[in-house]
């Protein structure tokens, strides 16, 4: 099978090239991401309106590349899959329609994809990981820990209850002054702050259940920022050390309680995997080897170019739908409605549901 991916769910305009077969690994033929970080600096963080309109000037250019890059025509592709959510609406839509147009003019199946269910399922692209897994997702928009029994199973065991962990990088980064995009730029800081400088909550930790929340520790951090003014460069080094080891902290406290409660279900060798752009932070990849080693799990995590967005995930996602035989026809095609939401345990043709 050979899979056009198109991505425009966020602030990447990206279109790859995936070939292969279930389980995988599969082989990326090419990868394209056209990065909209200039454009969104100024304002530090996406400005969905000015996402969309680059989405909608990049989206065909890039595409372009992807299918030059690989060496493949149109009439050589199985599928071609796009984002349909969940994400921000403008691009979305950008993405989608461009898609249900190629695909009714070439005669494809579309292989309407979930963005999470894409970050959920690249460690079978790269490792070719059997299922099921236990799988924390930690991204600009959600933060859960997951069963992943099959491309379109999971199994929700944790959320979290007010933002989201990529969210949390990115209003400490605003708040530190330290710019966008956050998660990298925090990271970048911490390497050379103290840690233990300032001491900052860890909320829920150890309280019973697999929820997360960061809302407390972004309240503590503005706190602590406000105590110290003006910060000195070292000081931010030294806060954006503190946040980012009480996030390590509380996400490996979650993982390993959720190791504990499920290892019985995931046969005798039990794979973890971590994915979604936060994935992409050395020091939080080096705490969860760990843990898993501890938990006696097996840890898989895609390389950091393939944690944070892009079209080859996508293109996986819908690569693994089509081998499922759930690619859609011309009739039903024309029916895919974009979903600024979108829960991964729900089908594509259920009712919109809450906040996933
Ligand atoms: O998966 P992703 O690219 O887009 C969404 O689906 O949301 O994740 C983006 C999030 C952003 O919040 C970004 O700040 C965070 O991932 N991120 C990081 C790092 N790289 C990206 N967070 C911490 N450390 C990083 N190195
Ligand atoms: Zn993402």
């Amino acid at each position: 099978m050979i899979v056009l991916g198109i991505e425009t769910s966020c602030d990447e305009t990206a279109a790859a090239v995936v070939a292969g077969g279930v389980p995988g690994p599969g082989r990326i033929l090419s990868n394209v991401v056209a990065s909209q970080t200039a454009e969104h600096a100024p304002f530090g963080g996406v400005v969905p309106e000015i996402a969309a309109r680059a989405h909608a000037s990049l989206v065909d250019g890039v595409t372009r590349q992807a299918l030059s890059d690989a060496g493949v025509g149109l009439d050589r592709l199985s599928g071609i899959a796009v984002t349909a959510g969940p994400g921000l609406i403008g691009g979305v839509v950008v993405g989608l329609l461009f898609a249900k147009g190629l695909a009714l003019a070439s005669g494809l199946p579309l292989l309407p994809v979930n963005h999470l269910a894409a970050h959920a399922l690249t460690v079978r692209l790269t490792d070719g990981v059997a299922f099921p897994y236990l799988l924390l997702l930690i991204s600009g928009g959600h933060c859960q820990l997951i069963i992943v029994s099959g491309p379109s199973e999971y199994e929700r065991l944790g959320t979290t209850i007010d933002d989201a962990a990529g969210e949390a990088f990115d209003k400490t980064a605003k708040l530190l002054g330290l710019g966008y995009p956050g998660g990298p730029r925090v990271e970048t800081a911490a390497r050379s702050g103290d840690p233990f400088r300032f001491s900052l909550p860890r909320p829920l930790l150890d309280s019973p259940g697999l929820d997360f929340s960061f809302s407390g520790l972004k309240t503590a951090v503005r706190r602590a920022a406000e105590l110290a003014a003006p910060l000195s460069d070292p000081g931010v080094r030294d806060l954006a050390a503190a946040f980012q080891l009480a996030v390590t902290d509380i996400l490996v406290n979650r993982t390993r309680r959720a190791m504990a409660a499920v290892r019985g279900r995931l046969g005798p060798t039990p794979a973890f995997v971590v994915a979604g752009g936060v994935a992409a932070n050395q020091a939080l990849r080096t705490a969860l080897v760990e843990a898993a080693s501890l938990e006696g799990f097996s840890f898989l995590a895609p390389p950091p170019s393939l944690c944070t967005d892009n079209g080859a995930m996508v293109a996986w996602a819908g690569l693994e739908l089509f081998a499922a035989g759930q690619g859609l026809g011309a009739d039903e095609q024309l029916k895919v409605s974009p979903r600024a939401r979108w829960p991964l345990d729900m089908r594509f043709a259920g009712v919109p549901g809450a906040k996933a």
